[in-house]
């Protein structure tokens, strides 16, 4: 009896975990998409990982340019990982960072 409450409660803690997780992919600030999506290349604070640094992409790119970057990937970056609403939403926030 007490295994099968375990269970409930997990299942429980793994459903509303899974629907918050996909609420922050679909609408979401700058900073979540960020997390969600980029940090495991760029780190947790912009300052790079696998993926180089992306601070101050203000003074390197145009909000154009970054876009592009963001929606399309380079060489060594894959393209694609955002919608376009969250690939505008993270360059505007990017561009303030
Ligand atoms: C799989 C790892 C990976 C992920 C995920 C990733 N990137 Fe990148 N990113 C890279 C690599 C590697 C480069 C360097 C690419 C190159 O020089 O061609 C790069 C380059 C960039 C650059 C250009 C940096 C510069 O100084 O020229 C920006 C901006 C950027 N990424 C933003 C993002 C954003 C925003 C996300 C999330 C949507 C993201 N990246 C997700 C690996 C990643």
């Amino acid at each position: 009896m007490k295994q099968l409450w375990l269970l409930t409660a997990l299942t429980i803690l793994l459903v509303t975990g899974c629907s918050s997780n996909s609420a922050n992919n679909e609408a979401a600030d700058g900073e979540s998409i960020y997390a969600n999506k980029c940090s495991a290349c760029h780190g947790e604070n912009l300052k790079g990982a696998v993926g180089p640094p992306v601070v101050n992409m203000a003074g390197k790119y145009s909000d154009k340019e970054l876009l592009k970057i963001i929606t399309e990937g380079t060489d060594q970056m894959p393209g694609n990982l955002l919608t376009d609403d969250q690939s505008k939403i993270v360059t505007e926030w990017l561009m303030e960072q």
